[in-house]
């Protein structure tokens, strides 16, 4: 069988999680959850990481903290039609007003011609980008815009660990925050789990706060002792102060053990990863629509195409034990929960990424012998489509 996504975790870290885990006194958030902060800030080149429990637990996180911290001008996000449910759905939750933008069709990041005209017509103060199966999007120019007409800027890099831009800055350290998740099948997993990183002070002692409960207990103590004294709080009642209405969004001290060895990975992973959507592009041998990016090293999370007959390449790469899926969510502007609130929002690019796009599979333990069999039986019935 030719999975879509393998498991990262090996038995030798479950034998060493095994070992550990009867002499830890508390196994919650611990002093592992800042050992794996530290270390997967100093991975991605941030400042300051946030560990939480999921992806979706930090792109909320982040949502959020921008609200509290007074970052927004007004609710009006920008975010892309082919992203992800809970790269939204936080907007949604706090009361935003979502505006869906469609993608190009090279990278499948946001297409910039649309963004600007969302930009100009709308006036959003926030746009958060996906780089779907980890290929960038049009930094440059989306930084141009950005600043143009003063939108802030996040990333959610859930699907793009490790990927780096020609100059070798990683995907979620191009804006003022990116998330990350680390669930089964993602390029590192912790079992269930997500961080989001940050060159800003600030927010990211605000993160910390909102992430347990809006307590000052994990924060900075420069900060603590300012919130402290702003509120006139004795170390007493510090205890139990909160600060912001915040949510419990913890990892625990299990988790961080796992992604602390997980990370000593994170360059073969990447290897492997950018080897093998080399070798998907060798043996489809151009005849199909595929992403591509810039990039200097790419960590490919899956094999992105479009087919005129999706369900029958779906069948028959089932047939012969080869896991495929669409690719990700489509367009968000076609999916129910979007459809019952705004109806359908026809957009060109993800609406073709709906009906026909589809992704092989990607991960560690793939090579080139599996990926030309999973080409050669694509190639045996997929029908090229192209934009
Ligand atoms: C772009 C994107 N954002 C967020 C998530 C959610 O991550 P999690 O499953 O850890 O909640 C995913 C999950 O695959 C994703 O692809």
């Amino acid at each position: 069988m030719i999975r879509l996504a393998e498991n990262t975790i090996t038995h030798e870290e479950l034998i060493a999680l095994s070992e550990w885990i009867p002499n830890s006194p508390q196994l919650t958030k611990g002093p592992l959850v800042v050992e794996f902060e530290k270390k997967f800030a100093s991975f991605t080149g941030t400042k300051h990481c946030v560990m939480v429990n999921s992806g979706s637990s930090a792109n909320l996180l982040m949502a959020y903290s921008l609200l509290e911290g007074n970052y927004l001008r007004n609710k009006k996000v920008v975010v892309p039609a082919i992203s992800w449910i809970t790269t939204l759905s936080p907007f949604l939750q706090f009361g935003f007003e979502v505006l869906l933008c469609d993608s190009n069709n090279v990278n499948l990041g946001l297409d910039t011609a649309k963004l600007e005209e969302i930009f100009i017509k709308e006036k959003p103060a926030l746009l958060i980008l996906v780089h779907v199966l980890a290929h960038l999007n049009d930094m440059e120019e989306i930084n141009r815009l950005c600043e143009k007409y003063d939108v802030l800027l996040i990333e959610d890099a859930c699907e793009a660990l490790g990927t780096s831009d020609i100059n070798g800055k990683k995907a979620g350290n191009l804006s003022l925050a990116g998330s990350f998740s680390f669930y089964y099948g993602h390029h590192i997993s912790t079992i269930e789990g997500g961080a989001v990183t940050t060159n800003d002070t600030k927010l990211y002692n605000l993160m910390l706060s909102i992430r347990s409960h809006g307590w000052s207990r994990d924060v900075d103590s420069n900060f603590k002792e300012d919130w402290k004294k702003e509120y006139n709080i004795d170390d007493v009642r510090e205890f139990y102060t909160f600060y912001y209405p915040g949510f419990n969004l913890r990892s625990t001290d299990l988790n961080a053990f796992i992604g602390i060895s997980q990370l000593d990975k994170m360059n073969e992973i990447i290897k492997v990863r950018e080897n093998n959507y080399n070798f998907y592009n060798k043996y489809l041998e151009g005849k199909y629509w595929k992403q591509e990016s810039k990039f200097q090293e790419l960590s490919s999370f899956a094999y992105g195409t479009i087919v005129e007959n999706r369900i029958e390449v779906f069948n028959h790469l089932k047939k012969n034990n080869i896991e495929v899926r669409p690719l990700i969510c489509g367009s968000m502007g076609k999916q129910p929960f979007w459809i019952k609130k705004y109806g359908h929002t026809p957009l060109e690019v993800a609406d073709v990424i709906h009906d026909y796009g589809l992704y092989l599979p990607n991960h560690l333990y793939l090579d080139e012998e599996k990926i030309k069999f999973v080409c050669e039986k694509f190639k045996e019935v997929a029908i090229p489509k192209f934009f």
